[in-house]
């Protein structure tokens, strides 16, 4: 099985996806990949959420993992539906130990040193800096990666095309996160989801 360091590794950024009909969960995942973006985060917020990763889990190429995952009880759900990676927005420790227990790749979510220092606590050293944007920003990443020097974040929460390029910049940034790629409500627009991937995995990473 993949370690969460190889789902970071696939592409500069992850599309965070809120799936509401299913029939547009497999579309959506083949215009991802054909654009260059195979690690997939679909959020576990929709009715329809689990029967999304199931379906993108046909696409050949693709590696979905299930986001917004709450609870162990969430978690579970996800690995039954075939998450391959689970994110987080924040941590508890409960949700770190089903986690660590379960050997799927986690990326629990922190905004703070505290959060960070509970994280590495749980074993985590992978972590989602969200909401990136409103949590500090890039000024308040730089502060905490100076300080936790071993861990690699995912910046997501604010991110759009035109300032990722700026997080990925930064040597603590493996990759970030974004809906913006299949922008919630748009109906379903594969040519314009694969224009939007493409360019997302022309971003560079140091
Ligand atoms: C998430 O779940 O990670 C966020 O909702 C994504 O934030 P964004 O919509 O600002 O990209």
């Amino acid at each position: 099985m993949a370690g969460i360091d190889d789902i970071l590794a696939l592409a500069p950024v992850i599309p965070v996806l809120v799936i509401d009909r299913v029939e547009d969960a497999r579309p959506i995942a083949e215009a991802l990949v054909a654009g260059g973006l195979p690690a997939l985060e679909v959020t576990l917020r929709t009715p329809v959420a689990l029967d999304a990763i199931q379906a993108m889990n046909a696409v050949p190429g693709a590696v979905v993992g299930a986001g917004t995952v709450l609870d162990p009880g969430q978690l579970a759900a996800a690995r039954d539906a075939g998450a391959e990676f689970v994110v987080s927005p924040g941590l508890t420790e409960r949700l770190g130990v089903a986690a660590r227990d379960s050997g799927l790749p986690f990326l629990p979510g922190v905004a703070t040193a505290g959060e960070i220092m509970r994280a590495r606590d749980l074993g985590f050293s992978r972590l989602k800096f969200f909401p990136a944007e409103a949590a500090g920003g890039i000024k308040a990443l730089k502060g905490l990666a100076a300080i936790f020097g071993g861990v690699r974040f995912c910046p997501t929460g604010g991110i759009t095309q035109d300032n990722a390029q700026t997080w990925l910049d930064l040597p603590a940034v493996v990759c970030v996160g974004g809906s913006w790629l299949v922008p919630a409500g748009e109906p379903l627009d594969r040519a314009a989801i694969r224009a939007r991937a493409e360019a997302a995995a022309g971003l560079r990473r140091v």
